[in-house]
């Protein structure tokens, strides 16, 4: 568990941190790429941090890796790649620096010591983790196993290693219908998110789709009647999901995708109102690019992707913690899940 008063105390004793209006000025590069969510005060209080975090990159030969959940200061301000979980995953095995920061949560930085053995993988909180991961366990895979014999098992990335370990392969929301529609078997495990599930039951109805009650506290927020409250309010609203919403709610949108799924559907479609049913950063990391795009909406935010902090990765990197650690034995048959599912997204053409 982090000590915030030692963290805050070596940290101002260390670096400059105070709020700098000047520094502000002369990031304004960065600063530009989201101007529109974060006031000129907020940036002056973060630039000193950012300055900091990209010096210590430089200087300990350090990466960070962030999901696109993360908020604008982390993603546009000291991220060296940006994605969703496959891009990440994907990222993850090419990475030659010494030291990968996940901007993200537990589960990914996992994957990323699962892909990358030989590195140090830092996660800025450790308190950082999912509604999904640790939902079914390796036991309860097991379990589905006995009653579902010969039945392959297709767990979300959303999972700990030990999870993905006990499986067959995995699978990210950009792949999941095509992983599932690549299985020999007639039919198929998919653990542990319900939802994610029974939205790959419909696109794929030739298998018979069985799953685990795992949901996200994010998505499963969400109702049908909300989205037909918007689509009354105004008809024109483009309603994009992401499929960790319930069956009824990816019903009533317009599209369906992966985070960086729906980041290029707004790209390429430039709706004139976009509400984006996922998380809230989503919106904001991609305001400043589309200023044509209105964006409405709650701001509904992951509780747990909140926890990375610029202040705690700017800790991360200079203490060295917190850093992750899979037993071998298990990064080893995890790492055959999730190699499976790269490799057969890259054949696919994912
Ligand atoms: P993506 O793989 O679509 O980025 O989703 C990860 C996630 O945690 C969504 O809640
Ligand atoms: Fe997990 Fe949901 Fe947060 Fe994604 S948004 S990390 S699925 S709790």
């Amino acid at each position: 568990m982090l000590d915030f008063r030692t963290m805050r105390q070596e940290l101002a004793e260390t670096y400059d941190l105070a709020p700098n209006p000047d520094l502000a000025e002369e990031m304004n590069d960065t600063y530009a790429k989201m101007s529109r969510v974060v006031t000129p005060p907020d940036w002056a209080t973060a630039a000193p941090y950012v300055a900091a975090i990209n010096r210590l990159k430089k200087e300990k030969n350090a990466v960070i890796l962030a999901h696109n959940y993360m908020t604008p200061d982390i993603y546009h301000g000291v991220a060296d790649f940006m994605g969703d979980s496959l891009q990440l995953a994907i990222k993850a095995t090419e990475v030659e620096a010494d030291i990968i920061v996940q901007g993200g949560v537990h589960f990914m930085a996992e994957t990323s010591k699962i892909l990358n053995p030989s590195k140090t993988v830092l996660i800025p909180d450790m308190e950082a983790g999912c509604s999904l991961a640790n939902s079914i366990g390796a036991a309860g895979i097991a379990a589905m196993r006995e009653k579902y014999p010969g039945a392959p098992v297709v767990t979300y990335v959303n999972t700990t290693a030990e999870e993905k370990a006990a499986s067959d392969i995995c699978c990210t929301s950009s792949n999941a219908a095509a992983i599932v529609r690549a299985m020999e078997s007639d039919t198929v495990i998919m653990t542990p998110d319900q939802y994610l599930a029974q939205n790959v039951a419909r696109q794929v109805p030739e298998k018979n789709i069985v799953w685990w009650n795992g949901s996200c506290v994010v998505h499963e927020s969400f109702t049908a009647q909300d989205l037909r409250d918007y689509r009354k309010w105004n008809p024109e609203t483009t309603i994009i999901t992401h499929p960790e919403c319930p069956t009824d709610v990816v019903d009533e949108s317009d599209f369906s995708g992966s985070t960086s799924g729906i980041i290029n559907y707004v790209r390429e479609h430039k709706p004139a109102q976009a509400l984006l049913v996922t998380e809230c950063s989503m919106a904001s990391n991609i305001s400043d690019e589309l200023p044509e795009v209105d964006f409405v909406g709650p701001c509904n935010m992951c509780p747990f992707m909140k926890k990375i902090t610029l202040e705690k990765i700017l800790w991360s990197l200079h203490a060295g913690g917190e850093e992750v650690h899979v037993d071998e034995a298990v990064a080893d048959k995890a790492r055959v899940a999730v190699q499976r599912m790269i490799d057969l997204s890259r054949d696919l053409g994912i």
